[in-house]
């Protein structure tokens, strides 16, 4: 697909077909979210892709029970310490953020859909993933062929969040 395509056509899909995911284009998601930029290239990213339905299950126990259905799940950890800071900004939500953007637009690529997912118990996420204390579960996102074609949400227009040289 064209790029400003995949970015029109992707939708937080929340609700999902049972069919399973083909690993090639897990795989090309995971390579979109390789490929992305980070803070003084510290990659301070893991991806752990889950299909288990018992770790789906404990996954969805943390908050958002309606992700179980989805055929995988991908949760965005980060090691803070491999990324940086400025004054009292974590970085490391920002790298974390451009990865699941890339790994999200990817699958929207692949006709599948996703929903980023960033309210969740994130002890009761770290503990489903056997995750190690010092990671930090970033995001969720459920992965599969879409169950609903969402409308698209309303956004502002350019007018409203675009300033031109200065702020007024
Ligand atoms: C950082 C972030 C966190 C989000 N967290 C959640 C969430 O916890 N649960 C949920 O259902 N949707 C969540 N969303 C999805 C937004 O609600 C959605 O992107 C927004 O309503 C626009 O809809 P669209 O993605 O279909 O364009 C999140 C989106 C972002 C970018």
């Amino acid at each position: 697909m064209e790029f400003m395509e995949v970015v029109r056509r992707r939708r937080s899909v929340r609700k999902y077909r049972p069919d399973p995911v083909p690993q090639a284009k897990l795989d090309r998601m995971l390579e979109a979210a390789r490929l992305a930029p980070s803070w003084a290239n510290g990659q301070c990213w893991t991806f752990v892709v889950v299909t288990d339905a018992k770790v789906k299950n404990a996954l969805a126990g943390a908050g958002n029970e309606w992700i179980e259905e989805a055929p995988a799940i991908i949760a965005a950890c980060a090691d803070p310490a491999k990324s940086g800071e400025k004054g009292d900004q974590g970085y490391y939500l920002l790298d974390i953020g451009i990865a699941m953007e890339h790994l999200i637009l990817a699958a929207a690529d692949e006709g599948l859909g996703t929903c980023w997912i960033g309210w969740f118990d994130e002890q009761k996420a770290r503990e489903a993933l056997g995750a190690p204390k010092e990671a930090r579960v970033v995001a969720l996102t459920p992965v599969g062929y879409p169950d609903e074609e969402p409308e698209p949400r309303p956004r502002k227009l350019l007018g409203e969040i675009v300033r031109k040289d200065r702020w007024s």
